[in-house]
């Protein structure tokens, strides 16, 4: 069926209208025109398969054709079972619970909530504060966006610019985040960075009462809002190390660059530190299904079992048997063709390339991020790493010339300081080849390129006319 118009859709924009995608393979999504686009976001870092994999839909139907769904408060299933089982073999630090959602910010919720429930249970009734990050993302319902620190902003002139500010957590509080490339200061040393922003977290502890402190959540290298910023090394475990001396849990969001995307399948591998909660999405179903996880310490755990021995949380869609048969395809499919360690050396590849072609672009202060999770941050002057006017608009723009050379990559603003900088994010499927990378530098660069024509056309125009 055509789309009906007007359209009864409430798009994310009310005021553009988008291609229609009607078939997608491989690496590529094709829309009504025939009009092929080079995934090399996979969405939002979800895609991390490609698109039409045969044994992933396989397994769906299969799913769907013995036991498509069956409520978690009357029944088990096997594929839920198998996918707990093994993403608890896989993660490092013992062994591990998982209990399943249908994403991102419902994994967060859930670790948020299970954090607190657990300190209450330790006896720590007044442990009610979570801590996070600025420039951070953890996803879009209140409590997430609680402890993200970058949040919707109207666009136009309003008296209240954050509509949902007011209805935050009270109990949020947030520190600088490890962004090296911007806030690591001319002379100092890595180390000490290092120090100085993981210290910022025992200050707000201390400052807010460590008997005021549940838990601290972080996304191990920063997605969406950063552009695949990592930490520096060591960070994590200076940030694991305070969170014991205060009896602060630790969750790691890895809803964006977990399950392989940064070259091991959980990304806190490189960072030599297990945390107490792990939050997944994205990659964990590739895109086939919606399915988030919150995995939580045995250890941990055995603590709720012997206490109220009930995790008081649920949807109606926990542990949904075809969403987890999907998740359980994938990490089949990542084993029986190594495409964590694919990740890993096609990420290589693609950093060559976009040092090759970026690395003298006067306006590409920083190549970053590990294996294919990737980031380029703008800027207007390379030296002062001044960003470009916020409006310019400039990620939206390379956004648009990219859709329009057939290119899907993640650009965003704000990067510098919540209002201006820009990136570029880029998330491919594991599976792309040589080619594909050649392909999506080529595209990248021209949309680049082009976007900062012309906005710098458009801001002349604007000064002319003010002028
Ligand atoms: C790091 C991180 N956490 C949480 C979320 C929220 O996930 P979802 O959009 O599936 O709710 C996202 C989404 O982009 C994310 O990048």
């Amino acid at each position: 069926m055509p789309v009906p118009v007007p359209t009864h859709m409430l798009h994310r924009n009310l005021r553009i209208s988008l291609p229609r995608a009607v078939k997608a393979g491989g690496v590529y999504i094709h829309d009504a025109d025939g009009k092929a686009y080079l995934d090399a976001s996979g969405g939002a870092a979800v895609s991390c398969l490609g698109h039409g994999h045969p044994k992933v839909i396989e397994a769906i139907r299969r799913q769907l054709e013995t036991m498509p769904y069956a409520h978690t408060a009357f029944f088990t299933n096997d594929a839920a079972e198998e996918l707990a089982h093994r993403l608890s073999e896989k993660a490092p630090g013992g062994e591990w619970r998982v209990y399943f959602l249908s994403g991102g910010s419902e994994a967060n919720e859930a670790a948020m909530k299970l954090a607190r429930q657990l300190q209450v249970e330790r006896g720590q009734e007044t442990r009610d504060h979570i801590i996070s990050r600025r420039q951070s993302y953890h996803g879009s319902t209140i409590g997430c966006m609680s402890v993200s620190g970058r949040t919707p902003i109207l666009r136009g002139k309003h008296p209240s610019p954050n509509p949902f500010a007011p209805m935050f957590m009270p109990t949020a509080r947030k520190i600088v985040p490890c962004y090296e490339y911007r806030w690591r200061r001319p002379g100092e040393t890595r180390e000490a960075y290092t120090e100085r922003v993981a210290g910022a977290l025992e200050e707000a502890i201390l400052d807010i009462g460590p008997e005021r402190v549940a838990a601290f959540i972080a996304e191990t290298v920063v997605g969406a809002t950063l552009g695949a910023a990592p930490p520096t090394p060591g960070y994590f475990r200076r940030i694991r190390e305070i969170c014991d001396r205060h009896g602060v849990l630790m969750i790691l969001d890895e809803v964006m660059c977990g399950m392989g995307r940064c070259g091991t399948l959980f990304a806190f591998e490189q960072d030599g530190v297990v945390p107490d909660i792990i939050t997944l999405a994205k990659g964990l179903g590739g895109g086939y299904q919606p399915i988030g996880a919150m995995m939580v310490r045995e250890e941990i755990i055995a603590e709720v079992e012997k206490s109220s021995g009930a995790f008081a949380h649920g949807h109606t869609y926990v542990g949904h048997a075809t969403a987890c048969a999907a998740g359980a395809a994938v990490l089949r499919v990542f084993d029986e063709e190594d495409l964590v360690n694919r990740s890993a050396e096609m990420g290589e590849k693609l950093l060559v390339r976009l040092q090759e072609r970026f690395s003298d672009h006067p306006h590409i202060g920083d190549i970053r991020g590990r294996a294919m999770f990737r980031g380029l941050e703008l800027v207007a002057d390379r030296e002062t790493k001044q960003p470009f006017p916020a409006d310019w608009q400039l990620a939206a723009r390379i956004k648009s010339k990219a859709m329009e050379h057939g290119l899907i990559c993640y650009p965003m603003g704000g990067t510098a300081d919540r209002f201006s900088g820009d990136h570029v994010l880029l998330a491919p499927p594991f599976i792309m080849e040589e080619r594909h990378l050649d392909e999506l530098v080529d595209k990248l660069g021209r949309a680049i390129d082009e976007a900062l024509a012309d906005a710098r056309r458009d801001a002349a125009r604007r000064e002319n006319m003010s002028g």
